[in-house]
């Protein structure tokens, strides 16, 4: 197999065909932009039915329709499911833009002297997601599709994916598949292929905290009522202690510890503390006592306020002392800790350690379980030959700090394993202004991923 020609030739138009797909503002979070979200849909089937799918349909849900196609060659062959999504982050704060997030741009970077795509979306996880797309148009134009194929991309999966556990438990026949292919994470670095062999689980969160009933001249009543920003600032600073362990009773309780020679198998991955520390501007890392940078975000879990909010913060000075104050933290898990009770957990300890003079309102968003997968499935073994073939090299297995909720449910309700085989780079800035996705990076995904087919469909015989 040899997939770099017809990629050559095709090269252009598979970036101005991602471009357009880009151009549409699919953001879930925001109802403002539900015709936008549907359109992506639509533009998604079309894409699905030119590449070769037999039949593409829209299906609906309680929230956002998911896109499904097939081609089913031989129902004795094995059958591969590609899962992604057509939804995008917000793109705020606009103004740090240095493009607008929907009129996509190709910029040559450090990194990409190619060029990379900027736009919302670009690397998660339209440009990923389509890079499947393309590799499909590749092993059929050139019949070589060498199993069956099943799509699902849904639309919610940057709000929870929620109508997505409805559809698993409503169409498992439809979903039946002997392995799931994913493009929703990254790399190591372009010279340093990797796989990614696990995801964190996710609690979130969002508290409120009351003081006295009204908004105060913080003249005439500061020092004499509780300033419920105090408070709440003061509550977070108790959830972590000096060695930075988070401190809600039990939290710890079912972490998995890794053995010594798991550690120092994840120590050998190539990695540079100072980099790291330059590409972000910090002096200095920081984390878990006992850790390193590779472990704390990635087999550690986490506690982090997203966003903190209350009082005054229009322009120049106005003395108050707010009612309320409010915040959102995400606690990212590790295998086995179940989200449902560390978010009771979280609640409980949260309760008990605010003052009488203050109440206390926790309320859960969504969670999610977290995901490891071994390196001795076929599907692991068929995607690490597929990196061998076109990067030269063994793609290293790591795990990831970010979260894919719906990856563990389809292990339950699908009994399947889910390979993810991402191609974008930290430097990516995905959820941040500026997300681009390198030329090189799409390009290569397209031309790694039927080799995929390949192995898998060679391996399961
Ligand atoms: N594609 C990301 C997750 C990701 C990115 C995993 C890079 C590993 C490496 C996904 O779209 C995402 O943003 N997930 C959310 C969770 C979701 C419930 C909103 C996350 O990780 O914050
Ligand atoms: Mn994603
Ligand atoms: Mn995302």
């Amino acid at each position: 197999m040899n997939t770099k020609p017809y990629i050559e030739k095709h090269k252009d138009r598979f970036i101005n065909e991602l471009i357009e797909l880009l151009k549409i503002p699919s953001i879930s979070a925001d109802p403002a932009y539900k015709n936008d979200v549907i359109k992506t849909s639509e533009h998604i089937k079309k894409s699905l039915e030119d590449a070769g799918c037999d039949q593409v349909e829209i299906c609906e849900t309680p929230g956002y329709p998911i896109v499904y196609g097939e081609k089913i060659i031989n129902p004795d062959l094995p059958t591969v499911l590609i899962y992604g999504h057509y939804d995008v982050q917000p793109p705020d704060p606009i103004n740090l833009w240095d493009s607008p997030p929907f009129e996509p741009v190709i910029k040559k970077t450090e990194l990409h002297p190619e060029g990379a795509i900027f736009a919302r979306g670009a690397c998660d996880d339209k440009g990923q997601m389509y890079m499947h797309v393309k590799a499909l148009e590749y092993l059929t134009a050139n019949n070589e599709l060498p199993c069956n194929v099943k799509f699902m991309i849904e639309g919610e999966e940057e709000v929870g994916s929620e109508s997505l556990g409805w559809f698993l438990e409503n169409n498992r026949e439809k979903l039946a598949n002997d392995v799931i292919l994913i493009s929703d994470t990254g790399m190591i670095s372009k010279e340093v292929p990797s796989i990614t062999t696990g995801l964190r689980g996710l609690s979130y969160v969002e508290v409120e905290v009351t003081g006295p009933n009204r908004d105060l001249h913080s003249g005439l009543y500061g020092g004499a009522v509780a300033n419920p920003i105090n408070i709440l600032c003061d509550m977070i600073a108790q959830l972590h202690d000096e060695n930075n362990h988070i401190t809600i009773p039990g939290f710890y309780d079912k972490v998995e510890e890794l053995s010594k020679e798991e550690r120092a198998e994840m120590a050998k991955a190539p990695f540079s503390q100072e980099d790291y520390n330059k590409a972000l501007d910090i002096a200095q890392e920081h984390g878990e006592k006992g850790y390193t940078t590779n472990e704390r975000n990635s087999i550690r879990p986490t506690l982090d306020v997203n966003g903190i909010w209350g009082g005054y913060t229009g322009e120049g000075a106005k003395t108050v002392i707010a009612s309320k104050a409010y915040a959102k933290i995400s606690m990212r898990l590790v295998p086995d800790q179940d989200w449902k009770e560390i978010t009771d957990l979280f609640q409980k300890h949260f309760e008990s350690i605010a003052p009488k003079s203050v109440k206390v309102k926790v309320s859960p968003h969504h969670g999610g379980t977290a995901y490891v997968t071994p390196i001795d499935s076929i599907g692991y073994q068929a995607a690490s030959k597929a990196y061998e073939d076109t990067f030269g090299k063994t793609p290293i297995p790591q795990r990831s700090g970010g979260s894919i909720p719906i990856v563990a449910l389809f292990e339950k309700e699908l009994n399947s394993k889910s390979i993810l085989m991402g191609f974008g780079l930290d430097s990516d800035a995905i959820h941040s202004p500026n997300e681009h996705f390198g030329i090189w990076n799409y390009l290569k995904g397209i031309e790694t991923i039927p080799h995929f087919y390949k192995h898998f469909a060679t391996m399961s015989k």
